[in-house]
């Protein structure tokens, strides 16, 4: 008890130990000093020789060289010596290897490639040095077959490209295809030329609807065996009879409407137009949108409703003198001048620079009449 009470009073330990000790850290240091500058032990020697992308020492590389020992490098795969200088380094007596070139070893190359009939070849890396690529490109026209890309490389027999130059052929398609109720120019040939263009035809109904065309009319080679789009189809395009409530119907009047017929309606007094002014017939026989609706009233929004032309780029607004749906002629009446629009069936086509400049002189032409 008396023992384990008197341990407990004693003083607490020093972690700096006896009191001489404070200079033993300074001792350490200048001991520290001393081993870090002073000459290893085993002095005059040099240290793991320099490393190049393009060379390395020759046999087992050791850690440390005597002063005098010389070393030999050997140049890397794909790499060779420029004779002119020289392959060594020495152990110099200040403990340092002695200089060489980084161009000791120079990046060997691969022969030129002639370009094969109608291609080119580009030089990717601007030289024909081991590592790097060619590229063929065939003229227009012309197709590559086999490798596109070749790799300088090392071979048992020297420098290589990794695989034979391709070869650049002519494209050409076999015949579009055949359609039904419609015929191609291209009939009675068998290959067509890269560019070679054929026109589809849609055949005369028997029956007292004409065929529609709908697609491309005209498709042309652009690949080896590709034609430009799929064919055409032709077929009996009918919307129904443009039919609307408290409205009526104000251009692209007809007994028949076709494929991409166009109609525009108008409300009657005291009504306003719910969806578009402008439809089209589309190729299922629906009106594309969907015929409008009057409703009673005032339109609730405060703008006025905008005439959206499909085939231009940008929306025109209900201006009198600037609301013209595509495709439309102005033509004189008594009450002035108002717009009709052109209704053609069944092959339409679509809106050009020249429509429009039409459309524009027949105005001129239209306001100064009047
Ligand atoms: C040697 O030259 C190459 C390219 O020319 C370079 O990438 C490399 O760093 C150089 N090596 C030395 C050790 O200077
Ligand atoms: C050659 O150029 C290509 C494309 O720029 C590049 O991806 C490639 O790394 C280059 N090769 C060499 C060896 O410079
Ligand atoms: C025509 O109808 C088919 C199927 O009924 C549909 O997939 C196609 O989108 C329609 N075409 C148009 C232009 O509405």
């Amino acid at each position: 008890m008396a023992a384990s009470s008197a341990l407990r009073k004693a003083p607490p330990h020093h972690c700096q130990g006896p009191s001489a000790s404070p200079a033993s850290p300074w001792v350490l240091g200048i001991l520290l000093l001393t081993l870090v500058f002073l000459p290893p032990t085993s002095s005059n020697t040099c240290g793991e020789p320099p490393r190049f992308q393009s060379m390395r020492p020759k046999g087992d590389i050791k850690s440390s060289y005597n002063v005098g020992e010389r070393v030999e490098y050997e140049c890397r795969l794909g790499y060779s010596h420029r004779l002119s200088l020289p392959k060594f380094i020495t152990c110099q007596e200040n403990q340092q290897w002695s200089q060489i070139s980084n161009d000791t070893c120079y990046k060997k190359s691969c022969p030129r490639q002639p370009e094969p009939p109608n291609s080119q070849v580009n030089v990717v890396n601007g030289s024909y040095e081991y590592g790097s690529q060619i590229e063929y490109v065939c003229n227009e026209g012309y197709h590559l077959i086999g490798e596109r890309i070749l790799y300088c490389q090392v071979s048992d027999t020297g420098m290589q490209w990794s695989g034979s130059p391709p070869r650049c052929e002519k494209i050409m398609c076999t015949p579009p295809p055949n359609i039904p109720n419609g015929a191609h120019s291209g009939v009675g040939s068998d290959a067509f030329e890269y560019r070679a263009a054929v026109t589809y035809t849609c055949n005369r109904a028997s029956g007292p609807d004409e065929f529609s065309l709908i697609g491309e009319s005209q498709l042309y080679c652009v690949g080896p065996g590709k034609w430009s789009s799929d064919p055409p189809q032709c077929k009996v395009v009918k919307c129904p009879f443009p039919e609307l409530t408290n409205g009526k119907q104000v251009s692209g009047f007809g007994t028949k409407f076709c494929y991409n017929a166009k109609v525009t309606f108008e409300c009657n007094q005291g009504f306003y137009l719910h969806g578009s002014e402008l439809i089209t017939c589309n190729d299922n026989s629906t009106w594309q949108p969907p015929i409008p609706s009057c409703l009673k009233g005032q339109p609730p929004s405060t703008a006025r409703s905008r005439v959206l032309c499909p085939s231009l780029t940008s929306p025109h607004t209900s201006n009198p003198s600037s609301s013209i749906p595509s495709g439309s002629v102005p033509t004189r009446t008594t009450s002035g001048t108002s717009i009709v629009l052109q209704y053609t069936c069944p092959h339409d086509r679509p809106l050009d620079l020249r429509d429009i400049l039409e459309w524009i002189l027949a105005f001129i032409i239209a306001v100064l009449e009047l």
